[in-house]
């Protein structure tokens, strides 16, 4: 960076785009208006499945107040077949709806009623009768009969299984053994915006606005499953209202407004209500995961293995990767892993924030707590013994390894005084317990481009089809151009969300900010460089530069900028490429959470009452949003532990919790005073910024920092999650 930096990259500006979403002036999907009339859209589901339509009767329906058109698969567009094709992977395969008689799961849309209005849409979906022919299918990967087959790829890890080492030989030559299985349940990403579309048509040109985290595949999505050329296609998507993994892609919404609008002629709204949300948008599947650790009478691991089995929806290939923490915790001499899957006729199956880790902390750390405490070892000391030197899996030298700085500034800050013997803390009737776990999450940098134009008069647009889901992306891409180009933040406006502008990440997998980041840092350097160029070419030594109003500032003297831009405006763009940060070592962001909780020895009834985590994510783009993100995490985390949970019926395949008032979210009640500490660093190896991921960071580890503490508190182990009352209650000490 120029000696001019201005040092706005790390400080807590306040969010950019604030005052528009809090004055309704930020356009969310569902509040867009087209120019055309827009005509609505209402889903309706099917009720049994997998099976056939055996009859679907629309007449009452098409009769109905303002029904323009019932779409069924007799009438809908020609598509090309679900799940092609077969190489394209879950982004970018053919998402056809309303196909053909085949329905998947319940859930699954077998009509778009599109009406004037959302009510008279709504209604006559009702009146919309359907038979379907169910077959048996498979529901619940538990049950006896199933396949188990080895997935082909997973989610955001290398290999599918991993050895290391002798594990049967190491663990059976261990003193001291935890052997058990572990169940986490299905969970819902339950974003605030439920997933919304407005599609219309301009002759062969599709244009969408919709809710949607990474909108380059998106392109392709739909024209794999239209059949038309990516390029024909559009997508506009400036303001998320959360994702949580559940946007990443295309989903029903999408397709159904695109078909609607193609039937219609009209543009066509499809707004998914919250109960359609768990059965129309991906959820995580329920897993179970067996551990095994062994370690020697003086606390050193020796050999750790977790096998996960999942559900992985019938012909769409995702499965998630709990065991990926497992590899890269801790240090042991053989570690093995794997991971299997059930194909199931249930809703899709996707990412949902913090994928692995998440859930494969919750279990491990649980476990490691476990060990721990059958060594008799102090749990931060179990785990500042058997940190990691290099991969314990790849062996491969690990970049900036600080998970035992985040653990001793964790526990200092939160004044760990060691374990006490579980159940003998109590204040009247509550007993109180303290736990902690650590946290661990790959970091990713992923190809992203950026365009900056900057106009005569000063005015520096960005562009990138980055999405902004909530997390403070306008507002640290400001910071990252404010910083490089050393102009002022009123000067900065950055456009997002829109397919024309150049491809970037897209917001997931917590590489968001340091992907986009680094692209619009290459794109502001080079712009700088280019005025400098021009500056030099006039014969003004300029080595240094900066930009204020319309001026260039150089040499302690100041330019027009009029003079140094062609035709009103310099337009440059700018990428990252990974490869260039291929350096052969493992990358992670780092963290430690410590939490006390009471539970009521009457009642069971469980309340965080402190939560606190250290974590290590490289350099700080913004102290504020970063916080938030860190705090986002830890509140998912409770969630985790105590509270979400999607439960089917598995004799047919239905989620029964549709709502909020049944799939519980952490609430303010719910939440305690969060601490959060960052600790200062700047990760070199990982992109010119050096900030690491963080968005998905303070989810990894929270859960089983509280499941730690009921642990110390009751006396009791649950190895299944969420953690409820009725789990502790016949544990409890009669009061
Ligand atoms: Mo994330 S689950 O990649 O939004």
């Amino acid at each position: 960076m120029n000696e001019m930096t201005n040092k706005i990259i790390g400080t807590p500006l306040d969010r950019v785009d604030g005052p528009a979403k809090v004055t309704g002036q930020a356009t969310y999907t569902a509040d867009y208006r087209p120019t055309g009339k827009t005509a609505e859209g209402f889903i309706v589901e099917a009720a049994a499945a997998p099976g056939k339509i055996r009859k679907i009767d629309t007449q009452a329906a098409e009769a109905s107040d303002g029904v323009i058109a019932v779409l069924t698969h007799h009438n809908a567009p020609k598509q090309n077949p679900y799940g092609t094709p077969e190489d394209a992977g879950r982004f970018t395969q053919s998402h056809a709806m309303l196909e053909s008689d085949h329905v998947r799961h319940v859930g699954d849309p077998v009509a778009l009623v599109i009406a004037e209005t959302l009510e008279q849409a709504r209604h006559a979906a009702k009146l919309v009768r359907v038979e379907v022919e169910t077959s048996e299918g498979t529901f619940d990967q538990f049950a006896a009969d199933v396949e188990i087959a080895k997935p082909d790829s997973l989610d955001g890890a290398d290999e599918v299984d991993t050895s290391t080492g002798d594990f049967e030989k190491e663990f059976a030559a261990s003193d001291v053994t935890v052997e058990a299985s572990y169940f986490t349940g299905a969970q819902h990403s339950a974003a605030m915006e439920p997933h919304a579309t407005v599609a219309e048509w301009g002759g062969d040109e599709l244009t969408v606005h919709m809710a949607i985290q990474i909108v380059a595949p998106g392109l392709k999505a739909f024209a794999n499953t239209l059949g038309i050329e990516a390029d024909k296609v559009r997508i506009l998507s400036p303001f998320v209202g959360g994702g949580f993994g559940s946007k990443l892609g295309v989903h029903n919404d999408a397709i159904l407004a695109a078909l609607g609008a193609k039937v219609t002629g009209r543009p066509v709204r499809v707004v998914q209500t919250r109960r359609n949300v768990f059965s129309n948008a991906p959820h995580r599947s329920k897993h179970r995961q067996d551990l095994k650790i062994g370690a020697d009478a003086s606390g050193k691991l020796k050999a750790i293995s977790h096998d996960s089995l999942a559900a992985m929806a019938r012909n769409y290939p995702f499965a998630e990767a709990p065991a990926s923490p497992t590899r890269a915790s801790y240090f042991a001499p053989a570690i093995k892993t794997t991971h299997r899957v059930v194909e199931a006729d249930i809703p899709r199956v996707d990412s949902m924030r913090a994928p692995g880790e998440a859930i494969g902390t919750l279990t491990f750390e649980t476990a490691i707590d476990e060990i721990a405490e059958q060594c008799g070892i102090d749990p931060v000391e179990f785990r500042l013994q058997n940190d990691a030197d290099r991969d314990p899996n790849s062996g491969a030298p690990l970049a900036d390894r600080r998970l035992s700085e985040c653990i001793r500034e964790g526990a200092k800050k939160f004044g760990w005084d060691g374990r006490v013997t579980p159940g003998s803390r109590r204040e009247g009737n509550k007993l109180i317990g303290r736990g902690m776990a650590s946290a661990i999450r790959p970091n990713f940098l992923v190809p992203a481009e950026a365009e900056v134009v900057l106009s005569a008069n000063g005015q520096l647009r960005v562009r990138l089809d980055m999405t902004d889901i909530g997390t403070g992306t306008y507002t640290i891409l400001t910071q990252v151009a404010a910083e490089t180009l050393a102009i002022p933040v009123d000067q900065i406006t950055v456009e997002l969300g829109d397919s024309h502008f150049p491809a970037s990440s897209g917001s997931g997998g917590s590489f968001g900010a340091a992907s986009c980041g680094s692209a619009v840092f290459d794109a502001c350097g080079k712009l700088s460089k280019l005025l400098q160029q021009r500056l030099s070419g006039k014969g003004i030594a300029a080595n240094a530069i900066s930009v204020e109003g319309d001026r260039v500032r150089a040499g302690g003297n100041d330019y027009a900028l009029a003079d140094l831009v062609d035709d009103g405006a310099l337009t440059v763009k700018g990428a990252v490429d990974p490869s260039e940060f291929d350096h052969g070592e493992e990358e992670y962001s780092y963290g430690a959470l410590f939490s006390e909780v009471e539970v009521d020895v009457d009642s069971g009834e469980i309340r965080v009452r402190r939560l606190l985590g250290a974590f290590d994510a490289g350099r700080i783009l913004n102290e504020k949003t970063a916080r938030s993100q860190l705090m986002g995490g830890m509140i998912f985390g409770i969630g985790g532990a105590l509270l979400e949970e999607s439960t089917m019926d598995t004799r047919y395949g239905s989620f029964m919790n549709r709502d909020f008032a049944e799939y519980h979210i952490a609430v303010n009640r719910d939440v305690p005073e969060l601490e959060v500490h960052m600790l200062e660093g700047f990760s070199e190896k990982s992109n010119p910024l050096g900030s690491k991921g963080i968005g998905e960071l303070g989810i990894c580890g929270t859960g089983p920092a509280i499941a730690n503490a009921i642990y110390e508190a009751t006396g009791c182990r649950v190895r299944k999650f969420p953690i409820h009352m009725e789990d502790l209650l016949q544990h409890l000490p009669q009061s």
